[in-house]
C-alpha cells in the first residue's frame, strides 16, 4: 500500500492563523487526536509499508509532529492560554490544594533495636557476625557441650527438621531450627583466631508462647575471647551497653545461672519498670544467660583453654525492649497493630 500523501503545510497555516485557544485545540486533536488523528494514523499506517517506504515516511512523520508540536505551543503562548504542560498538570489537579498531611514510614522497634545493637557494641570494638535460622543439631547443641541425652536440651523446646534422620554427631546430624545465637559463637570461633570480639543478632525459635516468651523472637550473642577475660569485664560490657541501649538508668542482678556451655554461668536480670501493667512493677525480668566460655567449648573448636578464655552472653532482644518503652506483652510486636506500632 502507498503512504496517503499529506498536505502538511495547509495545517501548518491553520495552526498560524488560529483565532482562538478553541479552535488552536480543535487543530490539535485533528492531529494528535488518540483514535483518528491524522498523525496518529499515518504513524500506526507505517507498520504496512516496505522498508524503504517506511524509512522516508519515519523521517517526514517525525519532522511533522516535532513542527506541529512547536507550532501549537508557539501559538497557545500568543493566544495567552496555558501551554500544555500546564494544561497536563492542571488536567483534574488544584495546583494550589495544600498537600495532604502525610505519614512517614519508619522501622519496626525490633530491627531498629538491633541496628542499635550493632552500633554500640561496634563501639566497643565488636565485630558484628550473623549465622544461619536452620543449624544442625552439632552446631546449635553438641559442639556447645549439650550431647544428645543432656538434660539442658530439654529446656529449649526444640522445633526439629525431619527428626527421623540420624541422631548424634558428624555431618549427618539432625537440622533444627536454631534454640539460640550461641551455634554462632562456634561459627565465629572456627573462622577465627583469638583474641577477638563479636555480636551476633538473630532470630531464634522455641515452643513457647505467652505474654513473654513467643516461638520465634530475637536474641544477641556476645563473645570475647583473650589472655585474661574475666567475669569484670563481662559485667562492665553488658551493665554499659544495656544502661546505653535502654537509655535511662535501670537496676541490674546477677545470678548464678547454668548452661553446660558456660563456667561459671550468670543470668542477668532488669528490674521491670512499667506504668502499664502494676503486676510486674518491681519485679525482675530475665534478660538472658552469660559466664565464662567453657573450656570443652574451646577445645571443640581448637582453642586451647590453657591460653585463652573469655565470656560469652546470649540476651533477648525484645526483653530489653519491653523494659525501654514499658511494654506489657511480649506478642504486641508481632501482631502488627498500627495503634501499638505508630507510638514508636
Ligand atoms: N544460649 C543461652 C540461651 O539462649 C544464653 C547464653 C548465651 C548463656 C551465652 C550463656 C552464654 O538460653
Amino acid at each position: 500500500m502507498a503512504a496517503a500523501a499529506h498536505d502538511w503545510q495547509s495545517y501548518a497555516a491553520r495552526i498560524a492563523e488560529s483565532p482562538s485557544a478553541d479552535a488552536l485545540a480543535a487543530i490539535e486533536h485533528e492531529l494528535f487526536g488518540r483514535k483518528a488523528g491524522v498523525l496518529t494514523v499515518a504513524l500506526k499506517d507505517m507498520g504496512t509499508l516496505s522498508p524503504d517506504e517506511r524509512r522516508a515516511k519515519a523521517v517526514e512523520l517525525n519532522e511533522a509532529k516535532k513542527s506541529f508540536t512547536e507550532a501549537i505551543e508557539l501559538k497557545r503562548k500568543e493566544l495567552g492560554s496555558p501551554s500544555g504542560d500546564q494544561l497536563k498538570i492542571g488536567d483534574g489537579i488544584d495546583v494550589s490544594m495544600e498537600l495532604p498531611a502525610h505519614e512517614e514510614g519508619h522501622l519496626h522497634l525490633i530491627p531498629e533495636f538491633i541496628r542499635s545493637i550493632e552500633e554500640v557494641f561496634g563501639r566497643m570494638g565488636f565485630d558484628v557476625w550473623t549465622g544461619p535460622e536452620i543449624e544442625t543439631e552439632d552446631l546449635n547443641f553438641n559442639l556447645l557441650n549439650i550431647p544428645p541425652e543432656h538434660p539442658a536440651r530439654d529446656g529449649q523446646d526444640t522445633f526439629w527438621i525431619n527428626p527421623s534422620t540420624s541422631s548424634g554427631q558428624g555431618p549427618n546430624s539432625k537440622q533444627v531450627l536454631r534454640t539460640h545465637t550461641s551455634p554462632v559463637q562456634i561459627r565465629y570461633m572456627q573462622t577465627h583466631k583469638p583474641p577477638f570480639r563479636m555480636v551476633c543478632p538473630g532470630k531464634v525459635y522455641r515452643k513457647d508462647s505467652d505474654a513473654t516468651h513467643s516461638p520465634m523472637f530475637h536474641q544477641f550473642e556476645g563473645l570475647m575471647i583473650g589472655k585474661d577475660i574475666t567475669v569484670g569485664h563481662l559485667k562492665a560490657v553488658l551493665i554499659e551497653a544495656l544502661t546505653e541501649l535502654i537509655g535511662r538508668k535501670v537496676e541490674f542482678r546477677f545470678r548464678t545461672g547454668y548452661f553446660p556451655f558456660v563456667e561459671p554461668g550468670l543470668e542477668m536480670d532488669m528490674m521491670w519498670q512499667g506504668d502499664l501493667s502494676e503486676s510486674r512493677e518491681g519485679k525482675w525480668l530475665e534478660m538472658g544467660g552469660c559466664g565464662m566460655v567453657h573450656p570443652n567449648v574451646l577445645r571443640n573448636v581448637d582453642i586451647d583453654p590453657e591460653q585463652w578464655q573469655g565470656f560469652a552472653f546470649g540476651f533477648g532482644v525484645e526483653r530489653p525492649l519491653m523494659i525501654k518503652h514499658r511494654i506489657p506483652d511480649l506478642r504486641s510486636f508481632y501482631e502488627g497493630d498500627l495503634r501499638f506500632l505508630k507510638q514508636f
